[in-house]
C-alpha cells in the first residue's frame, strides 16, 4: 500500500514564510522601476510584479507540495485548483499603493484546509499557517494554528504578537477600506461619521492584510472592509486570531468565503461587540 504522507504544520510554514520572503525581495527589488500597470476592473489594478511575484510564490509551493491546490488572486488556468491543501496567496496586497510607490503593501500566502458538503463542494478553508510578509519594513508576520502569532524584524528579533488591551472606543485606532463603488463608499462614510465621534482617530492604508496584521500586533484596534477577498485575508485573520484578535462578519459570525463582497470586522476582542453594535446601527 502507497502511504501518502502530509506535511507537517512546521513544514508549511516554512515554504510560507520563505516564498513570501522571496515574492518581496522582487518587489522591492523593482521599486524603483517603471511598472507595467493594467486595469483589471472598477478601480482594480495589477502591475507586471503582481503576476510575476505569483509566479515565484506558486513555483515555490509546487517544488515542495506538488499535490497542492492554489486559490491565488491573479488569474492563471494552469494552476491545480484541488488538492489536500489549499494555498490561498495575495502575490501584492495594497496593489495600488504599490503602483504609485506608497511603501504599504505585503504579500500574503495561506495554507488552508479545504471543508467540503456531502456533495464534495468546498463550503469554507480553514487556515493552518499563514504568512504575511511586508517587504519595505522588513517585517515577516506568521502563525501556526493553535500556536500563536509572531513577527520577525527586520533585524531578525522574533516577537511574539499581542492584539492591543484598549477596552473602549475613545482610545481606540480605527482602520477602515473605503471600497470601491459607490454605494460601498456611501456606507463606509456612514460608517466613519458614526465612529468619527468616539474614536480616538482614523486611518486607511489601502491594504486589508497589513492593515489585518497591524491589529494583530497591536498597532490598530479595529479594522473593517465591505469587499474583503480570501485572498485578502487568508492569512491576516489566522495571524489576528493566534494573536487574540477577533475576526467575523458584521452579524459576529463566521466568515463567507463564498459571498460575492464578503465583509469582515477585525478587531482585538475587547471591542468587538461595541463595534459590531455601531456598524449595524448605522447601515444605509
Ligand atoms: C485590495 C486592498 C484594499 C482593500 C480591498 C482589496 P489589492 O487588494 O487590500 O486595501 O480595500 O478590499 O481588494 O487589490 O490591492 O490586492
Ligand atoms: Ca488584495
Ligand atoms: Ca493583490
Amino acid at each position: 500500500m502507497v502511504q501518502i504522507l502530509r506535511p507537517s504544520l512546521p513544514q508549511l510554514l516554512k515554504v510560507a514564510r520563505d516564498t513570501a520572503v522571496s515574492a518581496g525581495q522582487l518587489a522591492r527589488e523593482k521599486w524603483h522601476t517603471p511598472r507595467d500597470v493594467q486595469s483589471k476592473g472598477f478601480r482594480d489594478l495589477v502591475t507586471d510584479v503582481d503576476v510575476a511575484a505569483q509566479k515565484v510564490i506558486v513555483a515555490e509551493i509546487l517544488q515542495a507540495f506538488p499535490d497542492h491546490g492554489f486559490l491565488p488572486e491573479e488569474e492563471d488556468d494552469s494552476l491545480p485548483q484541488a488538492g489536500p491543501i489549499i494555498w490561498i496567496i495575495d502575490p501584492i496586497d495594497g496593489t495600488t499603493n504599490y503602483s504609485r510607490q506608497q511603501p504599504n503593501f505585503a504579500i500574503s500566502v495561506a495554507a488552508t484546509r479545504p471543508i467540503f458538503d456531502t456533495q464534495q463542494n468546498i463550503t469554507a478553508y480553514e487556515p493552518l499557517v499563514g504568512a504575511v510578509y511586508d517587504p519595505m519594513r522588513h517585517e515577516l508576520y506568521s502563525a501556526i494554528k493553535g500556536e500563536g502569532a509572531r513577527l520577525e524584524d527586520g533585524s531578525g528579533h522574533r516577537h511574539t504578537l499581542q492584539v492591543s488591551n484598549v477596552d473602549n472606543l475613545q482610545d481606540a485606532v480605527l482602520c477602515l477600506s473605503l471600497g470601491s463603488s459607490e454605494k460601498r463608499r456611501q456606507q463606509a462614510h456612514k460608517w466613519l461619521y458614526a465612529f468619527n465621534q468616539d474614536v480616538f482617530t482614523v486611518r486607511s492604508i489601502g491594504s486589508a492584510t497589513l492593515s489585518l496584521v497591524w491589529v494583530a500586533a497591536g498597532r490598530f484596534d479595529i479594522y473593517f472592509n465591505q469587499n474583503i477577498k480570501a485572498w485578502d485575508m487568508a492569512a491576516g485573520a489566522l495571524i489576528l486570531q493566534e494573536a487574540g484578535g477577533a475576526f467575523s462578519n458584521l452579524d459576529g459570525g463566521e466568515f463567507d468565503w463564498f459571498a460575492p463582497h464578503a465583509e469582515c470586522v477585525a478587531t482585538n476582542g475587547r471591542i468587538h461587540n461595541t463595534t459590531l453594535q455601531i456598524l449595524n446601527d448605522n447601515k444605509i
